[in-house]
């Protein structure tokens, strides 16, 4: 494990992720022992603020974004005793000099800067702090996404950043990773017998990836609009959990092993076409709908402008390799669904050969197994059983539930915010959950693939009413196959 890092810069202290997720999850960190003693946090904004305005402030934050038996009076004031603030103006690139004052003896130690900021300004900042030489070879790193807008642009943002930072010290985010279930399916597929010999194309006919979510813009229009949910969502979070899905067994949990897989498998997505994206693609924008019960207003209501933006995007994709081959991963992730769920569905092969057929037990279905990831966390497997009674008309079948709700068997645990365990690991130097070069890199190989197909042929978001699971080509999609979505 690398050296602990002794200050925090938190670049971008004043928005609301910060506000939101990093100090609580840093204040949470705190109150469990799980920061050094000695770590300074410096909050760095734009605009000029005091010390003690800033304290404030990040103590509204605390009060606001965590559960009222979490706030201990004496342990906010020790946090905030932490808590310092410099303004930085990265675009003007003014402030480093200050910054490097506030360090003091501390220039030169490790140091961890945390960019939660516009990504046009991660490069800059990385430069910034080379030029004001605060970024020390014990220095490092972490950047929100997305890391540019397409492989060009990634690729330009990694070499800004790499001039500064060498890349075993860049921490690139994705916050799924930090998400316990997540890291769940290492430990499901890794450290049980039960599901390896079946994880193949000899006995699974399909893989179902969905991220609904039931929020629209929710304010986030500068950002949303243009980007849309193929680079929001897929080329992200449902990368890296179809990734995590879909990799061979890596031979240890270190970063390096688990990240080698992980590029393997992402340059293994067989690259879209135009006329895949034809048949194999479906773009959506919600409409006026009710989500919850109540009403909402469609996208382009939103926006107060007509977009071409998709809200809603299905995939099938193919993974060109051995154990996948002519396996469909169907993706879909969408706003303003009917329910918030992520959820992983393994949709086996019926058996080959049904003995139970002449003695009208009915159709037998194939086993399933469904991975819920939030909000609920549990494993379901479907299987056949035979109902209870003398069969004297024939053997009765009936499809069951072997229900393992990992909610309850950890109930006494508190469940982390994601971002706990990220900072924790980014403080410590741990990369294994951090996404590396080659494979944001890979991601967007994909994701150009698709985003250059749909361009080709033109594809404009179909209408879905807020509130449905996307448009009905959606459902053509995976029907079209003999399959259904999983709802
Ligand atoms: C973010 C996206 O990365 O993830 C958002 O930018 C999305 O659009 C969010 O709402 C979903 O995260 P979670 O943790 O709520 O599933």
């Amino acid at each position: 494990m690398s050296v602990k890092v002794e200050t925090l810069v938190l670049f971008g202290a004043t928005g609301d992720l910060a506000q939101r997720m990093l100090f609580p999850s840093l204040y949470n960190l705190h109150l469990d022992g799980l920061l050094a003693g000695e770590l300074t946090i410096i909050g760095s904004g734009r605009s000029k603020r005091d010390r003690s305005a800033f304290q404030g402030q990040v103590r509204e934050a605390l009060a606001e974004h965590l559960p009222a038996d979490r706030i201990e009076e004496a342990g906010v004031e020790n946090f905030l005793e932490r808590i310092d603030y410099c303004a930085i103006d990265a675009g003007a690139g003014t402030g480093y000099e200050e910054l490097a004052a506030l360090l003091g003896d501390r220039l030169g130690r490790p140091i961890g800067v945390y960019l939660s900021t516009p990504p046009s300004m991660f490069g800059p900042i990385a430069q910034g702090l080379r030029a004001a030489n605060i970024a020390c070879a014990e220095c490092r790193i972490a950047m929100e996404k997305p890391i540019g807008h397409d492989l060009a642009s990634s690729r330009d943002v990694n070499a800004q950043v790499g001039d500064a930072f060498a890349e075993d010290r860049v921490f690139r985010i994705d916050h799924y990773l930090g998400k316990e279930t997540v890291q769940n399916l290492l430990a499901l597929r890794f450290a049980n017998m039960l599901f390896e010999p079946l994880w193949n194309a000899q006995a699974i006919d399909h893989v179902q990836i969905t991220v609904a979510e039931t929020v629209g813009l929710e304010g986030r229009v500068s950002y949303y609009d243009g980007v849309g949910a193929l680079k929001d969502m897929v080329q992200n979070h449902m990368l890296q959990l179809l990734a995590i899905i879909a990799m061979e067994p890596p031979s240890s949990v270190s970063s390096t092993a688990v990240r080698d897989e992980k590029v393997k498998l992402l340059r293994s997505l067989r690259r879209m076409t135009a006329e895949d994206v034809k048949a194999h693609s479906v773009k959506g924008q919600y409409t006026s709908g009710a989500v919850n019960g109540g009403a909402v207003a469609g996208y382009a209501d939103e926006l107060g402008d007509p977009s071409n933006t998709e809200t809603f995007v299905a995939l099938k994709a193919y993974i060109d390799n051995w154990r996948w081959k002519g396996v469909p991963f169907y993706l879909r992730t969408g706003k303003r669904m009917p329910q918030r769920k992520s959820e992983v569905l393994i949709q086996f092969k019926p058996v080959p050969h049904n003995i139970f057929a002449r003695v009208g037990a009915g159709k037998l279905n194939a086993n399933s197994m469904i991975i819920n990831l939030q909000p609920e966390e549990n494993i379901r497997v479907k299987v056949m059983a035979k109902q209870p009674g003398l069969d004297r008309e024939g053997v009765k079948l009936k499809e069951v539930t072997m229900d393992v709700s990992l909610s309850h068997s950890f109930a006494g645990e508190r469940r982390r915010i994601a971002y706990e365990r990220l900072l924790l690991d980014f403080i410590e130097g741990d990369q294994t959950l951090f996404v590396r070069r080659d494979e944001v890199e890979a991601q967007w190989q994909w994701i150009d693939s698709i985003r250059d197909a749909w361009g080709q042929v033109d594809m404009a978001p179909q209408n879905y009413t807020a509130g449905s699971w996307g448009p009905s080509s959606a459902i053509a999609l995976i029907e079209r196959d003999g399959a259904s979505w999983h709802d």
